[in-house]
């Protein structure tokens, strides 16, 4: 439910229809958006209230010889209305309520289905000024991507994330530059839109391929491209996503060996710990009312994967992103350079590739119910860019 209206308050009685207290503010400084009550009017009774409060106390007095639970983020709130601490966000019942939010309804899917839809405008457009216009800055691509997708900045499901040249190495660059890079003609761009509350989340990542350098991270950007594919056709129902982490692991050591960035083998590439100097953050997260939905991070990952945020078995209906990188990250490389490994190292190639800052390509992806035969996903967001 996307409801943009403060201190509402929804009450739920097991075999009754759900009641939605509303406050109307008519305060005449500010007004909040009309919500878009088509899709979820009739599932409520919606009751518009001059005080919340004095009738949650009702209720709550009402209830009190049952159990009666307080899910939100308020505490001073829930304990000013009498709630005791084990009744504020029960793990069982916050525990369930996550556990159902991991699986999408085909009304949940529509919507992001949507969400990837608007972004995939804001992409377009940002991509078109990447490549037509003289030196871009950030600053102009950001707003570009807001009013291609029709977006005011507060309304991204993230900040934008805008990065040219050496900034892509900041995974969350959000300090928009007002200028263009003079070296590195490249440009990560992760960002999404929201349809109905439910986000998109989606990355590309482009290169001036006539720049000095550029063919080679170009080269680069075609290998995370491919890894990211194979990924998204690995998905199996059934298997830990975390396996999916660990093989994209696998697939990064390839690319570098391949590349010629390290002369290490493909196994001690993973093994050392080199792998995770370019990759370091997690393949992806479930998606949905959140861009890091809950839910899908019930057990810690392995101490090897401490970013991951997916770590369940996965299942149909789960919507999660696939997003794996390389980085060029200045700290990173630093550690990597002092370490038993650095001498692996094509230094030289290294530094041509570090003012691209990085890449990054992220898919929305649902799972679909196996049939046998037939996709084992469906691509939000490749579906709403259009196939490659
Ligand atoms: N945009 C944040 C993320 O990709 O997880
Ligand atoms: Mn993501
Ligand atoms: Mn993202």
């Amino acid at each position: 439910v996307d409801l943009p209206w403060p201190d509402c308050a929804l009450v739920i009685v097991p075999g009754a229809v759900p009641r939605l207290l509303v406050h109307r503010d008519l305060s005449f400084w500010e007004r909040v958006p009309e919500p878009d009550w088509e899709h979820f009017g009739d599932h409520f009774h919606v009751i518009e209230l001059a005080d919340v409060e004095e009738a949650l106390k009702r209720e709550i007095a009402a209830a009190a010889r049952g159990r009666v639970a307080f899910v939100a983020e308020d505490r001073r709130r829930a304990a000013a209305w009498g709630f005791g601490d084990g009744d504020v966000n029960p793990a069982g019942l916050v525990g369930a309520l996550d556990r159902l939010r991991t699986l999408k309804t085909l009304y949940e899917v529509a919507c992001l289905a949507e969400a990837n839809r608007r972004a995939a405008r804001g992409h377009r457009a940002v991509a078109a000024a990447f490549q037509n216009e003289e030196a871009p800055s950030e600053l102009h691509l950001h707003l570009l991507y807001l009013s291609a997708t029709l977006q005011d900045d507060v309304e991204t499901p993230y900040k934008n994330i805008v990065a040219l040249g050496g900034n892509a190495a900041i995974l969350h660059h959000v300090h928009y530059g007002r200028e263009a890079p003079r070296v590195g003609r490249s440009l990560l761009l992760d960002a999404g839109a929201v349809c109905r509350g439910y986000a998109s989340d989606v990355t590309r990542t482009y290169a001036d391929e006539g720049s000095p350098g550029g063919r080679a991270f170009a080269d680069l950007i075609a290998r995370t491209e491919r890894m990211q594919q194979a990924l998204c056709a690995r998905v199996r129902v059934g298997t830990p996503y975390e396996d999916l982490h660990d093989e994209a692991h696998g697939m990064v050591a390839k690319i570098l060996r391949e590349m010629g960035i390290s002369s290490l083998s493909e196994d001690e590439l993973v093994a050392r710990n080199v792998t995770r100097k370019f990759f370091p953050h997690g393949l992806g997260h479930s998606l949905g009312l959140q861009t890091h939905d809950v839910g899908c991070l019930a057990k810690a990952p392995r101490p090897e994967n401490p970013w991951l945020r997916n770590t369940s078995v996965i299942a149909p209906a789960q919507v999660f992103t696939i997003e794996p990188g390389i980085y060029f990250i200045d700290a990173l490389l630093g550690e990597l350079g002092a370490s038993p490994q650095g001498p692996s190292i094509d230094w030289k190639l290294v530094d041509a590739l570090r003012p691209f800052g990085g890449i990054r390509i992220e898919d929305d992806l649902v799972v679909l119910e196996p049939s046998g035969r037939g996709p084992v996903v469906r691509n939000l967001t490749r579906e709403a860019l259009g196939a490659k």
